[in-house]
């Protein structure tokens, strides 16, 4: 068993939370979801609760690295989020493009693998430059495979997928009587990715969002009614220790 209260110093409050190291989730995802919310609350502009939210972000990967966790990926922007106003969207691509180039150095020191899901060609130059850097930067690391989410979204990933087997058909690469679920998992951004064990949304808000649909098949779910600038190491925790008191039974008994 891993005593996660020796590894955080200063955080009585985890004193009751003992985790199985054997049963660590493989696999994180997170709908970074309440940084309006966090802001509005303290009157402050919307993109300063996107700022903080940047925060937790580093202090989950660490927290991450800590507990084992191989896979964590975090929802930053979906397809959908192109309505939001203009200032808002621009905020979001630049501070992925001020995270990656504050970030990136130490992220490699630490092992960190980044890998982006989502079309990224239909982002700002720089923000697409920042992202190839940073993927190949870190493509031959060990530790934790962050994988940002950005202009993702479950749907149009299927889609992208089904035309991309469609295409492999019609040049007789893949006789369609074979199309199964690993040859189709081929083709979507998370060729290599283990599914998601446990996903994670805090804000209160309960519903997926089109994030991960095809993979979230078997996932578990962890809902918290903490915004996520307020996210913090203790709640990450709670999360893993409920998905280790779960049964799952993957349609079995
Ligand atoms: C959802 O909260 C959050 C987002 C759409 C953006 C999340 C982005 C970040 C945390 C930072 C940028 C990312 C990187 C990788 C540097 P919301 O705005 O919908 O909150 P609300 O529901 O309270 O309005």
């Amino acid at each position: 068993m891993l005593d996660v209260f020796k590894t955080s110093k200063n955080k009585k409050e985890n004193n009751e939370i003992v985790l199985d190291k054997n049963n660590i989730p493989k696999h994180i995802a997170i709908i970074m979801d309440g940084n309006g919310r966090w802001a509005k609350k303290r009157k402050l502009p919307r993109t300063m609760g996107h700022k903080a939210g940047v925060e937790t972000i580093r202090r989950v990967i660490k927290e991450a690295h800590v507990l084992g966790i191989k896979y964590l990926t975090l929802y930053a922007f979906s397809t959908e989020n192109w309505k939001r106003p203009d200032d808002e969207v621009s905020a979001l691509m630049k501070l992925l493009v001020e995270y990656l180039r504050s970030e990136l150095a130490e992220l490699n020191r630490n092992g960190v693998v980044i890998k982006v899901l989502g079309d990224i060609t239909k982002l700002p130059t720089d923000a697409q430059k920042e992202i190839l850097e940073a993927i190949e930067v870190t493509k031959n690391n060990t530790g934790v495979v962050v994988n940002i989410a950005f202009n993702y979204g479950g749907r149009d990933e299927i889609i992208r997928a089904v035309k991309l087997v469609c295409e492999e058909v019609k040049c007789g690469k893949i006789d369609s009587e074979d199309i199964n679920e690993d040859i189709f998992e081929r083709f979507l951004y998370t060729r290599d990715i283990p599914d998601p064990d446990l996903i994670i949304r805090p804000s209160g808000e309960q519903r997926i969002s089109n994030f991960l649909l095809w993979q979230c098949a078997y996932s578990e779910f962890w809902y918290s009614n903490v915004c996520w600038p307020d996210f913090k190491e203790e709640h990450l925790r709670k999360a893993i220790y409920d998905y280790q008191h779960r049964d799952r039974r993957y349609g079995g008994v």
